[in-house]
């Protein structure tokens, strides 16, 4: 069973049983599938505090409901925001996955927009929102929950480095979800192999860039989205791929991809190795800043170190205050120099992560938040 959100339930018939507890605690019918939700049955979803539930083989069709009810339902101020964002998630999740299934498929294209769009919305509306969009799947090493975070991780480095504009956040969000389109091209015995891969292999796995490139280029897709899934590789110091770009050679918006690519892909479980925490994960990028836009990295530590429930979304370590802020000021001087001058404040964040990292562990972790319901 699956709890699901009273508020997205309209008048008309629904696709799917509805249960809700009696008041023994007991669930029972609410409403059968292929029947109407009538006032009655909206006064009660209306005002009842306990759950409304789902069968686990209906939640396809509820999502086919919600799907379609999208609008109204991330417009309805009395729908809580943890449930917009686990609505639109499990939108998101099928949606990537029909994406990635059929790039050139113009429904699901228009219905990805229409996800980044309200992941958008849902992330200017509040930060918040942004962890309960997150996705956490370690049967799914490249595909779905690194499409959707990286489009998220996307979206709040845009909201800080280019601000509110809708028009160049959806290409931020929409370039972070197809950026690793290539990889469909891929030998999947060679993607998911859980040894160490072959210089041959390697380079296989490097093309694709190349071929992300070719499919969105080939589906008419603007040319920022193009750099996103050519240049996210690509390194500040000419270190990345496929084309050995250097500083201001490599597209904003594909610095800003890198970051958000790595960040996720260090902080998830791949199949090649555990996931690191995310304090490990900053401090590994800022060991290498040189290779990153510092810019980009500065708005990273911003969002994840100032926002309590990312932090205890990517669940890791309690992080002490005043390194919090130790960090968060040399974030912001890091910020301040551009990219190419002399790094002053690299050496200082990378200390500073560390102390983080070694009080952090000393100290008990903040409790979770309540698990996302099972569709995770
Ligand atoms: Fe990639
Ligand atoms: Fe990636």
């Amino acid at each position: 069973m699956t709890t699901i959100a009273a508020g997205s339930i309209e008048l008309g018939t629904i696709p799917f049983n509805l249960y809700a507890p009696d008041h023994k605690g007991r669930l029972v019918l609410f409403c059968k599938a292929g029947y109407p939700i009538t006032e009655k049955h909206i006064g009660v979803l209306k005002n009842r505090d306990r759950g409304f539930y789902i069968g686990g083989d209906d939640y396809e069709a509820y999502l086919d409901y919600a799907h379609k009810r999208l609008d109204n339902i991330i417009s309805d101020p009395e729908i809580r925001i943890s449930d917009k964002a686990n609505i639109t998630h499990g939108i998101a999740k099928r949606t990537v996955r029909n994406l990635l299934d059929n790039p050139a498929s113009a429904v699901s294209l228009q219905e990805s927009e229409r996800v980044v769009d309200t992941f958008r919305d849902l992330i200017l509306f509040s930060t918040e929102a942004a962890s309960n969009l997150f996705s956490f799947s370690s049967l799914d090493p490249y595909t779905f929950s690194h499409s959707i975070n990286t489009s998220i991780f996307c979206l709040l480095l845009g909201e800080k480095l280019v601000g509110a504009e809708d028009e160049v956040l959806s290409l931020l969000g929409m370039g972070g979800l197809l950026l690793d389109i290539g990889k469909s091209k891929i030998d999947p015995r060679i993607l998911f192999k859980p040894a160490k891969l072959t210089d041959r292999e390697l380079e296989q796995i490097r093309k694709h860039t190349i071929y992300g490139y070719e499919i969105v280029n080939e589906i008419g897709m603007p040319e920022p989205i193009l750099a996103i899934c050519r240049s996210h590789h690509e390194r500040l110091d000419g270190s990345g791929y496929p084309d050995g770009l250097k500083g201001d050679e490599i597209h904003p918006f594909a610095r800003i991809a890198a970051i958000s690519d790595v960040y996720d892909a260090l902080t998830s479980d791949r199949i090649y190795r555990k996931q690191s925490s995310h304090l490990h994960a900053l401090t590994t990028i800022a060991k290498e800043i040189q290779a990153y836009d510092l810019e980009v990295f500065g708005a990273l530590l911003d969002i994840v170190l100032r926002n309590d429930q990312l932090i205890s979304t990517f669940c890791d370590q309690h992080i002490p205050r005043g390194f919090r802020q130790e960090v968060y000021e040399a974030s912001k001087r890091a910020a301040s120099v551009k990219n190419g001058e002399e790094l002053p404040d690299g050496g200082k964040i990378t200390a500073a992560l560390l102390a983080i990292k070694q009080e952090g562990s000393s100290v008990p972790p903040p409790e979770k938040p309540a698990a996302r319901p099972t569709q995770g």
